[in-house]
């Protein structure tokens, strides 16, 4: 069987990874030791061992104690560059990667920090293995939109590191239209907007993403295959879906990846795309995501062109870029 290899060769673009998502057990305690952060866990395999969650929120609760270990712009440099690293082994081509500025500017760490270190690694990855990246600055979803706008006030010095912004973290009981206000500025900034909806929250929170916030693309939207009007409106508009198997499977969103809604919307027309979410909390990087989709689902060679194509028409890249790897 080829298609795994197809699916690892081919160049692709990944479109929703959180760049705290890709901070290894192993990173984790290196960067523990350099700081003299004790961390509740014997060793790096104890704390991947506690990686087995039953929802969207046991994930958090760890995702944000381990990024605690984040401390100064070297350890943000070096956390963006191993994951640039590693994406541009997977031919990952172009990575647009998002931040969460307020689980590190909570702490005491500035948002100069945060950005200036993500930056100077996406640069060098540029000069040095040829693969493009943009930042994303991600809202808290479980924080207020006061805080939301305090983030964006901190971060509009650094407007030129970023090209958009997204919404995550805790999804259901924080509806999008709680950052309608902050969303509309952020447009008026003209950066690319994007949110998380329809992972575990449901159809509605998707069409507010699109009336309200006016999202671009949404990042998950699994949950759109239960709204039929949804579904025809995704896929007229084009607005595209950044799916992510391995992370739905470990948070549970589907009772199994055979079940995953993926092969679903591709067949409605959506413009769905493959990426890894959280890649060292779930299992993966993207071509995991891509093997263990296409594994449990049956999806064939002609799915894994439509996915990599998908990913780039899908991109915030300029219209030239899109034809050359189109
Ligand atoms: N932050 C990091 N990964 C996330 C996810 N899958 N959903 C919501 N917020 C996140
Ligand atoms: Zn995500």
């Amino acid at each position: 069987d080829r298609l795994p290899a197809l699916l690892a060769a081919m160049p692709k673009a990944e479109l929703h990874m959180h760049i705290e998502g890709s901070l290894e057990p192993e990173m984790a305690f290196a960067l523990a030791a350099r700081h003299g952060i004790a961390l509740p866990y014997a060793d790096s395999a104890a704390l991947r061992r506690a990686y087995a969650f039953g929802d969207l929120q046991s994930f958090l609760d760890l995702y944000y104690q381990g990024a605690a270990v984040l401390r100064t712009e070297q350890d943000f440099y070096e956390l963006a560059r191993a994951y640039l690293a590693r994406a541009a082994t997977e031919n990952v081509v172009h990575a647009e990667i998002f931040f969460d500025p307020q689980t590190h500017t909570a702490r005491g760490v500035p948002m100069a920090t945060v950005i200036r270190g993500l930056a100077r690694a996406g640069d060098e990855a540029r000069r040095e293995r040829g693969i493009s990246s943009a930042l994303i600055l991600c809202f808290l979803r479980h924080l207020s939109e006061r805080e939301a706008f305090e983030t964006l006030e901190q971060a509009l010095p650094f407007r030129d590191a970023f090209i958009g912004v997204g919404l995550d973290s805790s999804e259901r009981g924080h509806p999008p239209e709680k950052f309608a206000r902050v969303f509309a500025r952020c447009r008026e900034l003209d950066l690319h907007i994007v949110a998380h909806a329809g992972e575990e929250g449901p159809p509605a929170y998707i069409w507010a993403a699109l009336d309200v916030l006016k999202a671009e693309r949404i990042d998950h939207g699994v949950q759109a295959v239960h709204d039929a009007a949804l579904m025809q409106r995704l896929a007229r508009e084009r607005v595209p879906l950044t799916v992510c198997p391995l992370s739905n499977q470990k948070l549970q969103v589907f009772p199994d990846l055979a079940r995953h809604s993926l092969p679903q919307l591709l067949a409605g027309g959506l413009c769905a795309t493959v990426n890894s979410d959280d890649p060292a909390y779930f299992g993966g990087y993207v071509n995991a995501n891509f093997q263990a989709l296409f594994a449990a689902t049956g999806l064939d060679a002609q799915a894994a062109w439509q996915l990599a194509a998908n990913s780039f028409e899908a991109s915030f890249v300029d219209a030239s870029a899109k034809q050359r790897w189109l």
